[in-house]
C-alpha cells in the first residue's frame, strides 16, 4: 500500500481539516507529520463545529487509528486541553490516538523566545502565531531538542538543561517574562500525555502499509510558509510541502499515493509577507466578511485577494499534486466578474513562473471570467452547477493541468462535492 497526502497549496487555512474529516471513511489511519498547534484545522458536522490544532481530523471517525508523527512539534498544555475537550464532547481518544516518540516538545520557553524574536524584529517581524513553533524547531536541528520520548528517560534533568539554556537567550535579550502558570500547566500536560501510546512511529505507519491499511497523511499550513520554498523568511519553520510526510512520518518517497492539493476558489494569508494578489479594497473586504476570513485559533484577520495560478502553478510542481481540492466556491457567489491571477509583471517585464523573490515589485496579471449569481450551498451535485462556475473549473483546471476531483460548497461535512470517484 501507499500513504495518500492531502495539503494546502495557499498559505494555510485552505479548508484541510474538513476534507480530511470527508475522506477518512475511505482510510484506516489518519496522520499528522509537521507542524504543530500553529495549525487551526475546522471541522463541522451535526450543527457542531470542532477546531483541531495537534490532532488529525480524523478523530471524530469511529474506529480509525490517528497518529501524531515525528516531524510534528508538540505543546503539552495545549494538547490536553485540546484532547480534554474533545474527551468532554464524547470523543474518547486514548486507544485510537498515538503519538510518535521523536516528536519534539515545545517547552513554555520556546513560546517565549517566539514573542521575543518577534518583538527583536520590530516591523520586519513574521506575525507568527506565537506558539513557540519557530524555537522548537531551531533546536531540533540544533540536536539540542526535547522529545517525546525523553518523558520515558531522564526528563526532568534534559527538561532542566533546556530551560536554562533558553533563560540564557532571553536575559541576553533583555526580554522580561513569568512563566510560573505556564509551567505549571505545561507539567499537567506531560503528565497527561504519558497516559497515551508514546510509539515509534515509523516502525508503526510502515507496519500498517505492509498489512495493506490505508494511510492519509495529513499537511498543515500550505505550501507559500514552506520553510524552503515558501515566501521566505514569511514562512514557517517546516517542510510543509510532500516531502515533508516523508521526513515527518518515516514515509519512504516511493511509498507516495495520491497527493490531494487543496485551495481556495480566492487566496488568503494571515500575518505578514508578499501577497501578489491581496485585495485592499472593497472587493478584499467582500470576500473577507462573505467567506469569515478570520483565523480559526488567533481570530486574526486573514488579508484576502484573487485566486493566484502562478503560485497554485508553483506548489502544483513542488508537490506531484494528483489531484485537486477547490473550497471556498460558494464564497465567490455573489461577484459580478471574477479574477485569476496568470502571471506577474517584475521589472517591466511579464513572466509565468514563480521568482526568487516576491517580496517587492511583483504586479499581477488578471484574467477576468464572468461570475456565478447563484447560491452554491445546497447543491449536491455538479449537475446544479451554474454554467459560470463549470467555465470557471474548466479554465482552472485548463491553466494547472491537475484535474479538480473534490468542489466545496460551505463549511459542513456534507456540503461538499465529489465530482468522480477514481
Ligand atoms: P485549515 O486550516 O486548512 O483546516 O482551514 P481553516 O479551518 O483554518 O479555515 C477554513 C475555514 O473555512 C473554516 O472556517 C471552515 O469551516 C471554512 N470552510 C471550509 N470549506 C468551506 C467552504 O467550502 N465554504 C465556506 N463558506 N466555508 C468553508
Ligand atoms: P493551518 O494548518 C495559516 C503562518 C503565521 C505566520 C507564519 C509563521 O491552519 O493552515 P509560525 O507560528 O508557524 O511560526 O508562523 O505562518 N501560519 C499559518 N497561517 N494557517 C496556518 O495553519 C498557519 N500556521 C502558521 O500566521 O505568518
Ligand atoms: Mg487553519
Amino acid at each position: 500500500m501507499k500513504v495518500d497526502v492531502l495539503l494546502g497549496l495557499q498559505w494555510g487555512d485552505e479548508g484541510k481539516g474538513k476534507v480530511v474529516d470527508v475522506l477518512t471513511p475511505k482510510y484506516d489511519v489518519v496522520a499528522r507529520f509537521q507542524g504543530g498547534p500553529n495549525a487551526g484545522h475546522t471541522l463541522e458536522f451535526g450543527g457542531q463545529k470542532y477546531v483541531l490544532r495537534s490532532i488529525p481530523s480524523g478523530i471524530f471517525q469511529g474506529d480509525k487509528i490517528n497518529l501524531i508523527g515525528n516531524g510534528v512539534v508538540l505543546d503539552p498544555a495545549l494538547f490536553k486541553e485540546e484532547a480534554e475537550a474533545l474527551e468532554a464532547s464524547g470523543h474518547n481518544l486514548k486507544d485510537r490516538l498515538h503519538i510518535s516518540k521523536k516528536a519534539h516538545l515545545i517547552l513554555p520557553t520556546h513560546r517565549v523566545l517566539d514573542a521575543a524574536y518577534e518583538a527583536q524584529k520590530g516591523k520586519s517581524k513574521v506575525g507568527t502565531t506565537g506558539k513557540g513553533i519557530g524555537p522548537t524547531y531551531t533546536d531540533k536541528v540544533s540536536r539540542v531538542g526535547l522529545r517525546v520520548g525523553d518523558l520515558l528517560h531522564g526528563f526532568e534533568e534534559k527538561y532542566q538543561a533546556a530551560k536554562a539554556r533558553h533563560e540564557a537567550i532571553l536575559k541576553s535579550l533583555g526580554f522580561a517574562y513569568d512563566i510560573t502558570e505556564a509551567e505549571r500547566k505545561w507539567l499537567e500536560g506531560i503528565r497527561y500525555l504519558k497516559e497515551f501510546s508514546l510509539v515509534d512511529s515509523e516502525h508503526e505507519v510502515n507496519g500498517y502499509l505492509r498489512q495493506g491499511k490505508s494511510v492519509l497523511c495529513e499537511g498543515a499550513q500550505g505550501t507559500m510558509l514552506d520553510v524552503d520554498f515558501g515566501s521566505y523568511p514569511f514562512v514557517t519553520s517546516s517542510n510543509t510541502i510532500c516531502a515533508g510526510a516523508c521526513t515527518g512520518l518515516g514515509v519512504a518517497p516511493n511509498r507516495i499515493g495520491e497527493v490531494y492539493g487543496i485551495f481556495k476558489a480566492y487566496c488568503t494569508r494571515v500575518g505578514a509577507g508578499p501577497f501578489p494578489t491581496e485585495l485592499f479594497d472593497e472587493t478584499g473586504k467582500k470576500i473577507r466578511d462573505i467567506g469569515h476570513e478570520y483565523g480559526a485559533v488567533t481570530g486574526r484577520e486573514r488579508r484576502c485577494g484573487w485566486i493566484d495560478l502562478v503560485a497554485l502553478k508553483y506548489s502544483i510542481m513542488l508537490n506531484g499534486v494528483t489531484k485537486l481540492i477547490m473550497m471556498k466556491s460558494d464564497v465567490l457567489d455573489g461577484f459580478e466578474t471574477v479574477k485569476a491571477c496568470v502571471a506577474y509583471k517584475q521589472g517591466g517585464q511579464e513572466i509565468d513562473y514563480f521568482p526568487y523573490d516576491i517580496n517587492e515589485g511583483i504586479e499581477p496579471v488578471y484574467v477576468e471570467l464572468p461570475g456565478w449569481n447563484e447560491d452554491m450551498t445546497k447543491m449536491t451535485s455538479e449537475d446544479e452547477f451554474p454554467e459560470e462556475f463549470n467555465a470557471y473549473l474548466s479554465f482552472l483546471e485548463e491553466q494547472l493541468e491537475v484535474p479538480i476531483k473534490i468542489v466545496s460548497v460551505g463549511p459542513d461535512r456534507a456540503q461538499t462535492i465529489v465530482r468522480y470517484e477514481d
